[in-house]
């Protein structure tokens, strides 16, 4: 019978048995899958585990700190935090092509992470996050590209001298499960059944060339976005929603005075697969919440919009 405890037992005895006393390190994202391995490896070996965080900078607003948190704090795991914003920021300087920008940001969190890997001495093992349609992905492409969507996620470039033993525990699991079991092993239902978040994050949230100014702006207008979905219970009835930076400038006015600042647009879907998706109609009320508080509240917006395109033929991010 499948209940969530045994799936637990079995993953549990299963690490136990493949990797003995040996040392494991993970590449924690904060994403679901890397997070219930995680804990499912905390769990089953306790200390032998060493997660490395990297913090892009382009991540949600206080995500580093809430994912240092709840691991580290709370669940007394061992994790490396990676303060890397400077890095990704001065490599990501005068690129604006989304493909260019996902290169970079792929090359730089694989440079990082391989850095602070180094230095986790007598380690065998690399955990992945590597879920059962994952594995169907990579199969159903001979060339390998299928894994580039997770390929943030999933370090292939670790040095040569590390080599490391693959270990995978929830490879047979489908996403439901592995929530499933998340909640078993004590992950907040929040986190568990939060919407999906692109490796490359908010840089390919921000249009064009990647600036803190915007990736800060972009935060607090995605945290509005979020809390008013959460407090409207909307949440949970969409896929994936999240705010867009617009590099482009629109004129305001506020009492008196014109203000000249930039845009945010909003994104809504309703999807089961991610592969084709409907624009959610959410209430105009909310849209209106929403808009109101992100250009009162955030100097720098003078404009809000909202993105009525399906997919296709357009896509769910922006770039
Ligand atoms: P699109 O924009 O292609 O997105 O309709 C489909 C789903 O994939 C996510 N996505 C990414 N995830 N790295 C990721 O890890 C990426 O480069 C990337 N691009 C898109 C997107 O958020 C949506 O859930």
């Amino acid at each position: 019978l499948w209940t969530p405890a045994r799936i637990v037992d079995d993953a549990v005895q299963k690490i136990r048995d493949q990797v003995g006393t040996d040392k494991v390190l993970l590449g924690l994202s904060g994403g679901v899958d890397s997070s219930v391995t995680a804990a499912l490896l905390h769990k089953a070996i306790g200390d032998q585990l060493t997660c490395v965080f990297v913090d892009n900078g382009l991540l949600r607003l206080n995500e580093g700190d809430q994912v240092m948190d709840m691991f580290s704090s709370s669940m007394g795991v061992k994790v490396i935090r990676a303060d890397a914003e400077e890095r990704f920021l001065r490599n990501l300087k005068g690129i604006s092509d989304p493909e260019q920008k996902r290169k970079v940001i792929g090359n730089t969190f694989i440079d990082v992470f391989d850095e602070e890997a180094v230095r986790i001495t007598d380690v065998n093992w690399l955990a992945q996050g590597t879920i059962y349609p994952d594995v169907i992905e990579s199969a159903a492409s001979k060339t390998g590209n299928a894994h580039v969507i997770k390929s943030h996620h999933n370090v292939g470039g670790l040095p040569e001298t590390m080599k490391l033993k693959l270990v995978e525990p929830l490879r047979e699991l489908f996403k439901d499960e592995v929530r499933r079991i998340g909640l078993e092993l004590g992950l907040p239902y929040d986190m568990v059944y939060r919407h999906p978040f692109p490796g490359p994050g908010l840089g390919v949230r921000i249009l064009g060339e990647v600036q803190k100014e915007y990736a800060d702006i972009l935060r607090r207008a995605d945290a509005i976005f979020l809390e008013e979905l959460h407090r409207a219970d909307f949440y949970h009835k969409t896929s994936q929603a999240f705010a867009v930076f617009l590099p482009v400038k629109s004129v305001g006015v506020v009492g008196d005075t014109r203000r000249y600042e930039w845009v945010i647009a909003l994104r809504a879907v309703e999807t089961v697969d991610f592969m084709t998706a409907r624009w959610a109609h959410l209430p105009y009320e909310l849209l209106e919440t929403v808009s109101n508080r992100i250009i009162n509240e955030i100097s720098g917006v003078s404009r809000v919009t909202y993105d009525v395109s399906s997919k296709p033929p357009a896509t769910i991010e922006w770039e």
